[in-house]
């Protein structure tokens, strides 16, 4: 048996992935976010830390092989062609942030290293695909960049993945919603979902046409081309500048994420006509704007797939899958640094009746950007001020709702629209104003759905919810505060109940 790892470091979001191979069977067996052990958000490293989290998960095991995300000398002719002076010739070869005990493991003596190098969005594209459950299907990747491409448009059949469609920087949708997000503000790279939610407060009529027309050249139908009129790189702060105050900003929000739904729905519309699959795989970070992400659900009748971690950090996965060129069984999202223990099915009951608000820290973390019951802060999500409660405790903007997790058979019951077991897309709740705290305030929710094949403790905890309140949701958000990586381990879990009091269960007693 080898063990093969996914590596991607040295950029934004680092993470591991590690595979064991055996025969032709390939299996995964851990996925985690650099960010989680060192505790530095969106961390571009991988610590000391997740390297032995990585072996102790897999049975002590060194990896034999190694698999980059990126292909390094390829990234840094484009960012030479940029002006990225300093990123392009003094930045570390990406195998120089491995430490010697696994440079040694891969070393193959008079042969040299195993290791070897995919290209971003082949990654991207590997991690969908051979995740999903088809064998056939379109594959789209929107992102903001990597080496070069930044659109790319993929037809996977059997265990081909074969690339119809691509398109380079600077032209990047991903650079252009980020260049928005920081003219509002934001941080760009990391409070796109932020800009995303700020939508729903603003008037998309007022400045659409104008943002299309001022950064975008006219689409042509059925051709997927997005062309930009400036490069974007280095944000757009120039736009516009008398367009300061914050109902401006709604405004800007608001058009920018129609327009987005808009060239979204271009690419689709392109993607059907270029590739014929009734079915389609969606990824890059775009694929985490779930407001887009409903109009593939409804364009390939719910056949779509998104890898629940589409971003860069899930590519350390893809990377691996693009090498091998094999599927492999999706468990789930729980991937992560496991803490052992029964689910707190009857604590988090408890607490959840006295003081309507309780964390839980238990089983493998997840991977991916969204928490999905086992690094959770659970809420009642019925009454007016669970979301002012919770969003206090997380140090969020007050207008930002929570997303339902709900027993899988009452979800249609209570939403209208898409929904799924990711919190990938957002449907329309049928009683926001009994659940306000997970209705925004355009009455949509991005839904998590639960089974007992996806998540038993979670989905007894709601089922036990259900029996004593009549509710079969909960109110569920990551556990950390805005801006700080989710608690990952028993210890990040005790500080962050004493930091924060609330209570923090890690196993049932
Ligand atoms: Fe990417």
């Amino acid at each position: 048996m080898n063990t093969i790892w996914g590596i991607n470091v040295g950029t934004h979001d680092s993470s591991i992935s590690v595979f064991n191979k055996s025969r032709n069977e390939l299996d995964l067996v851990f996925a985690a976010h650099g960010e989680r052990s060192s505790r530095i958000k969106n961390d571009k490293l991988l610590s000391h830390d997740v390297f032995q989290q990585a072996i102790a998960h897999n049975g002590a095991k060194l990896p034999g092989e190694v698999v980059y995300y990126e292909r390094d000398l390829y990234k840094r002719t484009r960012q030479l062609w940029a002006r990225q002076w300093k990123t392009a010739l003094r930045k570390p070869f990406v195998s120089s942030y491995l430490p010697s005990y696994v440079q040694d493991s891969i070393h193959i003596p008079y042969v040299g290293q195993r290791e070897s190098s995919i290209e971003h969005h082949q990654s991207h594209a590997a991690a969908g695909y051979f995740t999903s459950p088809y064998t056939d299907a379109a594959v789209i990747v929107i992102d903001s960049i990597g080496e070069w491409a930044t659109l790319t448009i993929w037809h996977g059949e059997g265990t081909k993945l074969k690339k119809v469609y691509s398109q380079s920087y600077p032209h990047s949708i991903g650079l252009w919603y980020s260049a928005m997000t920081q003219r509002v503000g934001l941080k760009p790279n990391e409070e796109e979902y932020i800009l995303m939610g700020w939508a729903a407060l603003g008037d998309p009529e007022r400045l659409h046409k104008e943002i299309y027309e001022d950064f975008f050249y006219k689409l042509e139908p059925e051709w997927p081309q997005v062309k930009f009129k400036h490069n974007l790189h280095r944000g757009c702060r120039w736009w516009r500048p008398e367009l300061n105050k914050v109902k401006d900003y709604a405004d800007i929000a608001a058009g920018t994420q129609l327009v987005y739904e808009y060239v979204f729905d271009h690419l689709i519309k392109a993607t059907k006509k270029m590739v014929n699959s009734k079915n389609l795989v969606v990824m890059g970070g775009c694929a985490l704007n779930c407001v887009a992400n409903s109009i593939a659900h409804e364009a390939y009748d719910g056949n779509v797939w998104i890898m629940p971690n589409p971003g860069d950090a899930g590519s350390s996965m893809g990377a691996v899958l693009a090498k091998e060129k094999q599927f492999i069984e999706w468990k789930g999202p729980y991937l992560g640094f496991n803490i052992r223990g029964d689910y707190p099915v009857k604590e988090l009951l408890q607490e959840l009746k006295t003081n309507r608000l309780v964390g839980v820290a238990n089983g493998p973390a997840e991977f991916g950007p969204r928490a999905l019951g086992n690094r959770s802060l659970l809420a009642d999500p019925r009454g007016a001020d669970v979301k002012d409660l919770v969003n206090t405790v997380k140090k969020r903007e007050s207008f930002r709702p929570f997303a339902p997790v709900i027993l899988e058979q009452y979800a249609s019951e209570y939403f209208d629209g898409p929904v799924g077991p990711y919190m990938q897309y957002t449907s329309k709740c049928r009683y926001p104003k009994e659940f306000p705290a997970i209705a925004h305030i355009d009455n949509t929710s991005r839904v998590q759905t639960v089974n007992r094949e996806q998540h038993a403790g979670l989905y007894e905890l709601l089922k036990q919810w259900y029996r004593e309140t009549g509710c079969p949701m909960l109110l569920n958000t990551s556990l950390n505060i805005k801006g700080e990586p989710m608690v990952d381990t028993e210890e990040d879990a005790e500080r962050w109940q004493k930091k924060y009091k609330v209570k923090v269960f890690t196993k049932s007693k």
